[in-house]
């Protein structure tokens, strides 16, 4: 029985994932690197610095820690200046509903995210008005795959992993949900590679998947 749902955020409750791919072929052109959407997508849910180990996989030679540390410092820059004009119109629509919804059954919320700058985020969409706890990447010291962050959210929120559902577009992620020994639901990239035990194309679809109490849901 499922009492908790932990949520990804890049990707899942807002479309910054498109902004962490634009940085990072931003710093890749200067680089005069190419850097493919399929690398974009093993980018997804890993960390900034593991992330350097895929961005620049076509360089044709290593780089230095020293380097890559640089590279991310770029990248970030470049990523939280598209973050500025961020608001919460860039919400999809069907996302605070969804939230709103599902508390009101009775679910508890958390995010379970491996950005840095989740806090900024959350806090210039409003989306930290329908989540009872946040983890984020100044929690953890192991990305996804590793459970770490996932369980994070689950304790905060004072559940079993076993209880939680955890919610990833990223593969890494949903290996990590699993990982930490939780209900896998897949959505955009996760989705199309069906890495979630649900896959959605909505993601209202979490209503039919969470019913209400006395009601008879899809799982
Ligand atoms: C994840 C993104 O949510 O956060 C990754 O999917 C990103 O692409 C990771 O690398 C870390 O984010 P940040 O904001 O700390 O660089
Ligand atoms: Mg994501």
């Amino acid at each position: 029985m499922i009492e908790g749902i932990l949520f990804d955020l890049d990707g899942v409750l807002v479309s910054t994932d498109e902004l962490h791919y634009l940085a990072w072929k931003q710093l890749a052109d200067r680089l005069g690197i190419p850097f493919s959407r399929e690398q974009g997508d093993r980018c997804r849910g890993v960390s900034r610095m593991d992330s350097l180990e895929i961005v620049p996989e076509q360089a044709g030679r290593p780089y230095s820690q020293a380097e890559k540390e640089a590279f991310a410092q770029e990248k970030n820059q470049a990523y939280r200046a598209m973050l500025s004009n961020l608001s919460p119109a860039d919400v999809p629509g069907e996302v605070v509903p969804t939230l709103k919804q599902l508390r009101q059954r009775g679910y508890r919320l958390a995010l379970a995210s491996g950005s840095k700058n989740a806090g900024l985020i959350l806090e210039r969409t409003g989306l930290g008005a329908w989540l009872d706890a946040v983890a984020d990447g100044t929690c953890i010291r192991r990305s996804k795959p590793d459970p770490e962050i996932f369980l994070t959210a689950a304790r905060l929120l004072g559940l079993p992993p076993s209880r939680c559902a955890a919610m990833d577009d990223a593969v890494a992620g949903i290996q990590a949900g699993r990982a930490a020994g939780m209900l896998t639901i897949a959505i955009g990239d996760s989705a199309v590679h069906r890495a979630g035990a649900y896959n959605l194309t909505r993601f209202d679809q979490l209503l039919e998947l969470f019913p209400g109490p006395g009601e008879e849901g899809a799982l």
